[in-house]
This record gives C-alpha cells, structure tokens and sequence, in this order.
C-alpha cells in the first residue's frame, strides 16, 4: 500500500453487479497506489459504504420507481438512468469540483479525473465542460466490447429464419461468434439499443482512455490491437486480478457464508459450483433440469439460485419434496454465494457458468475449468473463448437438459477429457498470474494507467 499522493479520483459505477464489482476491484487497486476514491452512485443497487472504510461515497437519487427498478430489462433500466441521473450528478460533481475550504482535509487534494462506466453516455459531455478529464471502464472483455457495435448491422441478418445448415458460420464481424449466437444475443433486444450503441461509441472515443479491468494481452491479444486501432484513445488491460485483493465486499445481496465451512467438508477437486450469476433467469422446467442432472451426476454440488432467477417462482419451490432430499445428500443449494472464495476453495473442481465476463475472469483466476452455459448478451461469446479459443470448459450449446447436464458434469470430473481440460486451465491461470508479475503485461498496463492518472 502506498501512501497517500494527493490525488483523488471520483468514480461513477453503473448499478449494476456485474459493472459495480470491476469499478469497486479498479477503486481498491488505485487506492493501493495512493489515490483517494470518492464513489458517486445511485440510491438504486447502491454499494454497501460499510464494507469500504476507506472510499468517501456520496449517493444521488436516480429517480427509479420500484416497479422500474424490478424491471428485467437490462436497456431499459440504463437508458431511464441516464436519463435521471443527469441533473443530480452534474450537481453533485460540480460542488465536488469547487475549491474547498483551505481548513478541510479534501483541500490538500486535487481531483485528477472521472471513472465512469462505458454506459454512462452522458457524463463524457459534462466532464469536457468541467475540464474533468473522463476514463472510462468495460465491464465485459475487449473482443465483446468492440463486436458489440456491429449489433445494428448484424440485426437484419435474424430477421429470417436460421436454417440448420447455417447454424455453426462465423460471424465475421463479431468473432468468434457463431450464428446460432447472434440470433440468441439479438432475441428480446429491440432497436433502442442501437441508439445507445452508437451513443457509447461516440463518449468512448472522446474519452481520456478506454480501461478493462479483467482483461489483459495474455487473454484478448488481436481485439486489443484493434481496439487501439479504432478508438484512438489510450487503453489499458489490466486484470484479471480478483485474487490480488481480499473477495468481493461488493454484493448486492447477502451471500451465504455457511458454504465455505460445508466446502471445508468436501474432498479436493470434488465439488460442482453451479451459478447463472445476477441477471439470468430461467423457468420452473429448466431448474428442475439441472437439479436431475446434478442428482444423476452423483457428484457433490453447491448451487446458487438467486431469489428472482426462477420465472413465476419465488425460489426453488417447483422441486418436488422427494427429489429435494436426495439433492441433499450430495450438495447445498443458496441463495447467494461468496463466488470468489468459493472458487478459490479446494474443494471447487468445476464451474457450471453462465459466463458472464466477472464470472468467467474469476474462474480463470483460480484455475477453475467451465461447464459453459450462456444466457444472454456477452455471455455467448466468453463461452466460445472458454470452449474454443482456450480449450478450458465444455459447452453444453443452450441444451437444459438432464442427461447433457449430467453427462458434462461426470466428464469434468472424473474422465480423461476433463482431466486434459483441467490441466489447460491450469496453464491459463499460470499465464494470467504471470502476466500481474513484474514487467507481466498487465503489470505494465496498470503501471501506465497510474502515470495518466497522475499526469492529468
Ligand atoms: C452481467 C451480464 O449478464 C454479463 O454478461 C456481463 O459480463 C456483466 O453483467 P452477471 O450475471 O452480473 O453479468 O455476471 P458476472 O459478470 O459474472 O458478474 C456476477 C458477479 O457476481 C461476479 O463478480 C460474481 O463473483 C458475483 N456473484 C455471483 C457472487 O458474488 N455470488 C453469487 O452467488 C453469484
């Protein structure tokens, strides 16, 4: 930990759990190097003050009714957003701004700049009438973030059926996505997307610089070159670094810490982690898939099923009595978990993921091979990384199905397949480790994103 150098950074994190974990992850790695943070946030998902001493969190209202904030789309919750938050964060920004009282302690401090996340479109034009300079944060790795803005164009292409024979072709503009995905990705999302599309396009590009806080060259080399290429703008990769600093103190909901000292009781490389992060859902029939398939496997399990997750349900209650005592007897089923020390455990031997970028990164960060089940958004294409570019998972191609299930969960731990598996992932996390060493990669990366820090 350095001392402190007399810069302060204010941080602005989208209130959402995947985009608040890597802005909280980037807060804790600055403050390390001698920054001072100040979190600007909603009232809606905020983050829990109490678990960072350290930070200065002031929160603004986002004017989000409660039936808006339980609203599942994703789009619309962030276009309402910016549309709310214009006026309480110019305000809150422009009075931090001003000069303080030579007897108050933020007095000795310059504010250096904004840290923002890629989907706060209308900050960028405040920070440049503020002479603030604005950085901004992706919370998904760089090969989605820079395909993502071909969506409008890719959009046409769902407009006709998809024939079986087409299934599999690569989607140029969107490697290494296949098409089957781009149908998926697109399901459900209507065109107001492409407005917000073309609006964190342009912001990116006026930024200061572009930041991925859980990706490095080891794990998305050609997008970063072209990336630099399209965007002008300094970007850095430097992650992922999850097990640099103590877990995640940034959930949204309690986690379940009975599952640490149930893991303790398992053997090494036993269990199956099962969890479709903060934001999939998933109907009554597929849970009762995966709670066969579990059961068939015979293998021990720890289960997340978010409270919400299940369409029409309250929690887990579809599955019948009889079949919920025999999934006892193998494995432990919560409501949330503490992800990061989970799969830190020994006990962890494989992960049934959604593959969201956190999720994913933090996987890899242990050293945990995938079960790859996408859901929605960047989530398909950090599966095709896992299954075909690093070879560390299996994919079980959108198929809820017990006998799929099952059958993956068997091969990860106990075939020669998952053993092969096993070992690549190994190499993986090893490269990944290496590249947060000295003169590593993502080392150099961080090292760079301080200097334009200091030097604004
Ligand atoms: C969303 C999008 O769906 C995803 O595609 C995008 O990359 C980020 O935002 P989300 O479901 O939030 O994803 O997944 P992910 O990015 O993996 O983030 C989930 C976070 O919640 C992880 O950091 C994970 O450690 C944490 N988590 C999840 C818990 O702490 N406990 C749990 O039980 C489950």
């Amino acid at each position: 930990m350095e001392k402190s150098n007399g810069l302060r950074v204010i941080m602005f994190p989208l209130p959402l759990q995947g985009c608040l974990n890597p802005m909280i992850q980037l807060a804790k790695i600055l403050h390390s190097r001698g920054f001072s943070i100040t979190v600007i946030h909603t009232r809606f998902n905020a983050p829990k003050a109490s678990s960072h001493p350290l930070f200065t969190f002031l929160e603004i209202p986002d004017g989000l009714s409660e039936a808006e904030e339980k609203n599942p789309d994703v789009n619309l919750t962030i276009t309402l957003l910016n549309q709310r938050c214009v006026s309480p964060f110019r305000d809150t920004l422009t009075k931090l701004l001003q000069p303080a009282d030579s007897e108050t302690e933020g007095a000795k401090e310059r504010i250096t700049c904004l840290i923002d996340d890629t989907q706060w479109i209308f900050t960028q034009s405040l920070a440049k009438s503020l002479n603030l300079p604005r950085l901004v944060v992706s919370a998904s790795n760089v090969s989605f973030f820079l395909g993502h803005f071909s969506i409008p164009q890719l959009r046409p292409l769902t407009y006709l059926p998809l024939q079986d024979s087409e299934k599999d072709d690569p989607v140029e503009e969107f490697p290494p996505l296949r098409k089957k995905d781009i149908y998926r990705l697109l399901d459900g999302e209507s065109e107001t997307l492409d407005a917000l599309l073309n609006l964190i396009y342009k912001t990116t590009k006026a930024s200061s610089g572009l930041i991925f806080v859980s990706c490095s060259e080891e794990l998305d080399h050609d997008a970063l070159i072209q990336a630099r290429q399209d965007f002008q703008v300094p970007i850095f990769a430097i992650g992922p670094s999850h097990n640099r600093f103590t877990a995640s103190s940034t959930s949204l909901l309690a986690p379940d810490e009975t599952c640490i000292p149930w893991l303790d009781k398992q053997e090494d490389k036993s269990v199956i982690y099962v969890s479709f992060g903060s934001v999939a859902t998933i109907k009554e029939s597929e849970l009762l898939e995966v709670a066969w398939g579990l059961r068939n496997s015979e293998q021990p399990f720890l289960w997340v099923v978010r409270v919400g997750a299940v369409v029409g349900a309250e929690w887990i209650e579809a599955i019948p009595e009889e079949l919920m005592e025999r999934l006892k007897e193998k494995g432990k089923v919560v409501k949330w978990a503490p992800q990061q020390d989970v799969l830190k455990h020994r006990a962890i031997g494989g992960y049934l993921s959604h593959n969201g970028w956190n999720s994913t990164a933090e996987s890899i960060s242990e050293g945990v091979p995938m079960i790859c089940l996408p859901f929605v958004w960047d989530q398909m294409l950090n599966a095709r990384f896992v299954c075909e570019k690093w070879m560390v998972g299996l994919h079980l191609e959108n198929r809820i199905e017990r006998n799929e299930i099952d059958r993956a969960i068997r091969c990860l731990l106990l075939e020669a397949e998952g053993e092969a598996i096993r070992e690549r992932m190994k190499l993986l996390k090893e490269k990944v480790g290496a590249s947060l060493e000295e003169n590593g990669s993502a080392y150099r990366s961080l090292e760079d994103l301080v200097d334009q820090i200091k030097s604004f």
